[in-house]
């Protein structure tokens, strides 16, 4: 009657919160039947020998405290089960072999009430029952919260074999090289392992969704596909990765650690380029558009120019740049790079200046040319100072025009142009530079539409628009 009732109220599809709750307890009470039933059982074969003999009247408030506890893990294990998500196969028959645990249990406590000194060979059936579908029950739990794969994930191969698991893959060797980085395997399934798996596996497929794989991924979950190649709209996928973070279907969901906006981005990147499973990200990204952003995820931009050997400067060139205002300081005392610095020098940039800093076009890493009238026309060469690091142009005449002769500077990383007359020129320049970390553009002829899009195009890289602050997404 009560059960009608219930069933056609739909309790049973939305269970109310307050029994959800007590189901979350599953996983804790488990442990006290376990803990009990095995000690039960070695009380039970202890009391075999005369020494233990006067615990034989305890045994049997032992295997009623594993039944009865035994009981409570069932009931809330059902009530956990209600919620869903889990494996319907494994699920099967964790439930009813551990409604076989409470069956045997109670039935060993029933035993040792009644014939407490009986040691016949029905007893100790029921004891090696209670015993080995508690075992089983509990490796079936285990598979439904951490996956099928989770024990013997580690395991020697001819363990896993005998497992019928196939022997361990080769964990992919790091990427050291960007040509070598694939697009599925180094990248989408190195993210989907650290940050999606623990839900959307084998074993714990929540809503209906597996990441673990490929083709699993583009299977979809419980409302369809969630990867629509080339349709970054389309993509539930994508939605729920860029959804506010409190959003109800944000992913990763219960405060797990979210994607990074650079993991965001490549994903839309590899969508947007059709999902697909296999090749290498230089050539699928032919736009150069994501390029360095997998560059800088994969940790592969760091400047290996200050392991290279530079021969010492020629003094005299250093004398004559010192003569014409230049302030130069070696960088570091094992090696011969080199700091010139002209932004305190009462007197303009002159042609024949570039021509002595050309001289020293190995060893110059850092160069301040701040207030120092710099013109469009002396960019050309100055982009010829293809070891600078650190450049710094802010306070001068220049324009997009002059900028573009920057291009070939790939060891920058940074770049100041506070208070020049840039603007939508530094769109084509700036993508050049692969290794420029940060930009300034406060006071030039940049508004807040190129900044965003500079933003868009180049995520890595940090914006200094307003005076001192980063330019937020
Ligand atoms: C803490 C567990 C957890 C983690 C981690 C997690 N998810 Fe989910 N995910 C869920 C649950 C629960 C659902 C089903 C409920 C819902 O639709 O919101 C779900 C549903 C989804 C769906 C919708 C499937 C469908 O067909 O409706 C997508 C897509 C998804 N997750 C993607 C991801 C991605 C991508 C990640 C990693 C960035 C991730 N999830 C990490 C728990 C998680």
């Amino acid at each position: 009657m009560e059960l009608t009732f219930f069933l056609a109220n739909g309790f049973l599809d939305n269970p109310p919160d307050f029994l959800k709750f007590l189901g979350r307890f599953h996983p804790l009470v488990v442990h006290l039947p376990i803990g009990f039933l095995l000690l039960a059982v070695i009380a039970q074969l202890a009391t075999r020998k005369i020494k233990f003999h006067p615990l034989r009247p305890f045994l049997k408030y032992l295997w009623g405290l594993g039944a009865i506890s035994a009981a409570l893990a069932v009931l809330f294990g059902y009530l956990l089960s209600l919620l869903g998500d889990y494996d319907a196969n494994t699920l099967f028959w964790h439930k009813w072999s551990g409604g076989a645990v409470l069956i045997f249990s109670a039935a060993c406590y029933f035993i040792s009430k009644r014939r407490p000194d009986t040691s016949d060979i029905s007893k100790w059936a029921l004891i090696i029952l209670a015993t080995g579908t508690m075992i089983y029950t509990g490796h079936l739990g285990g598979n439904l919260t951490h996956g099928q794969t989770y024990l013997l994930e580690y395991a020697p191969n001819p363990v896993r074999s005998m497992a019928g698991l196939p022997p361990k893959t080769e964990p992919r060797p790091k990427v050291t090289v960007l040509d070598s980085a694939e697009v599925y395997l180094d990248l989408i399934s190195l993210m989907m392992h650290s940050k999606c798996t623990s839900c959307h596996n084998d074993g714990k497929k929540k809503g209906d969704l597996v990441l673990t794989s490929y083709s699993n991924m583009l299977r979809g979950g419980e409302n369809g596909e969630v990867i629509i190649p080339g349709d970054i709209e389309a993509s539930e996928l994508f939605r729920r990765i860029t959804l506010p973070e409190e959003h109800d279907d944000f992913m990763p969901s219960e405060g797990k650690r979210p994607l990074t906006e650079q993991e965001v981005a490549i994903i839309e990147w590899w969508i947007a380029s059709g999902a697909p499973s296999e090749g290498r990200v230089t050539e699928l990204d032919s736009e150069k558009k994501i390029i360095p952003v997998v560059n800088n995820y994969l940790g592969l931009d760091k400047n290996d120019i200050f392991n290279k050997e530079i021969p010492p400067p020629d003094i005299s060139i250093i004398d004559s740049l010192r003569n014409q205002g230049f302030i130069i300081n070696r960088l570091m005392k094992d090696n011969y790079f080199l700091d010139a610095n002209f932004s305190l020098s009462e007197r303009e940039l002159i042609d024949s200046d570039l021509i002595l800093l050309q001289n020293l076009k190995e060893q110059l890493i850092w160069l301040d040319l701040s207030n120092s009238g710099v013109k469009d026309e002396h960019l050309e060469k100055i982009g010829q100072l293809e070891n600078l690091v650190k450049l710094d142009l802010n306070g001068n005449d220049i324009s997009d025009n002059g900028i573009q002769q920057l291009e070939k500077l790939t060891n920058l990383e940074s770049l100041n142009l506070y208070q020049t007359n840039v603007s939508d020129g530094l769109l084509r320049v700036i993508p050049k530079l692969t290794r420029l970390q940060r930009v300034y553009l406060w006071k030039t002829k940049i508004n807040d539409s190129i900044a965003l899009r500079l933003q868009e195009e180049n995520k890595s890289l940090k914006i200094n628009y307003n005076r001192e602050e980063p330019i937020d997404q």
